[in-house]
């Protein structure tokens, strides 16, 4: 079985990949933007991210599942000497970033328009400054538990990735996530969680934006949690 077959079947994926056609434009965006700016992936080849970006970035930040792109796109535009790699899987939230880095004529991002995991597994150490998950999708019950995207393999490599003093952001407005956010990476030896005071997982960090799945969230009564944790 070729290599890239075994690693996509290693990681099962279990979210939705497509959702309803591509309007033209945004299906143009996804024949010739995206193959300019995707993550080179082989499988079985590291990834050096730093290579990635003309000219060199002070770092490299990394948003895993970035929905619409609304944040990917804010970050992007507002830290030009860091380069930024926006993976997500979804089809039609991979053509609305693209529109946002269109528009926005962004030079520092690329897309790993694939399961996450599979770009994780090719990075090398400590080569990350910041990594966000905001909203994953929750998976709240119970049998689904080992689908979400906190869990302990999970989180040590990110642990890896991540340089000391390195972020890690968990966004999430369902309760039982909440939970198992702060039952699973408080506790573990290389993150610590970085809130003194309720107003630090209450209220969304001046430098974010408010995704198009935390509006959703308020509107249907939920209440967003913001969590930090710094690299030690
Ligand atoms: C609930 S949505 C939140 C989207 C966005 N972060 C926001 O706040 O609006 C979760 C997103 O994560 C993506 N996703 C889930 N698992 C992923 C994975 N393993 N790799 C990349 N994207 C993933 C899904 O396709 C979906 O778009």
């Amino acid at each position: 079985m070729p290599e890239a077959e075994k690693q996509r079947q290693a990681f099962q994926f279990y979210g939705r990949r497509k959702g309803r056609p591509l309007r033209k434009g945004r299906q143009s965006l996804f024949d010739e933007l995206l193959p300019r700016i995707t993550v080179p992936l082989n499988a079985g080849v590291a990834v050096d991210p730093a290579s990635l970006f003309e000219p060199t970035k002070r770092a490299i930040w990394l948003e895993i599942g970035f929905g619409g792109g609304e944040h990917l796109a804010h970050q992007a535009a507002s830290n030009p000497d860091v380069g930024y790699i926006g993976c997500e899987v979804f089809e039609s939230g991979i053509a609305s970033g693209l529109s946002h880095i269109d528009e926005r004529s962004l030079e520092n991002v690329r897309i790993h328009p694939e399961d996450a995991r599979t770009l994780l597994a090719a990075l090398p150490p400590q080569c990350l400054e910041r990594i966000f998950l905001l909203f994953p999708d929750p998976w709240p019950k119970r049998r689904h538990a080992q689908r979400r995207f906190v869990n302990p393999g999970n989180l040590d490599r990110l642990a890896d990735l991540l340089r000391e003093d390195g972020e890690l952001r968990i966004f999430s407005d369902d309760p039982t996530y909440i939970e198992w956010t702060l039952q699973h990476v408080p506790v573990h030896p290389a993150f610590q969680w970085l809130a003194e005071a309720p107003g630090d997982w209450q209220e969304r960090p001046a430098d974010a934006v408010e995704t198009r799945y935390e509006k959703k969230a308020r509107e249907a009564g939920r209440v967003p949690h913001f969590f930090r944790f710094r690299r030690r």
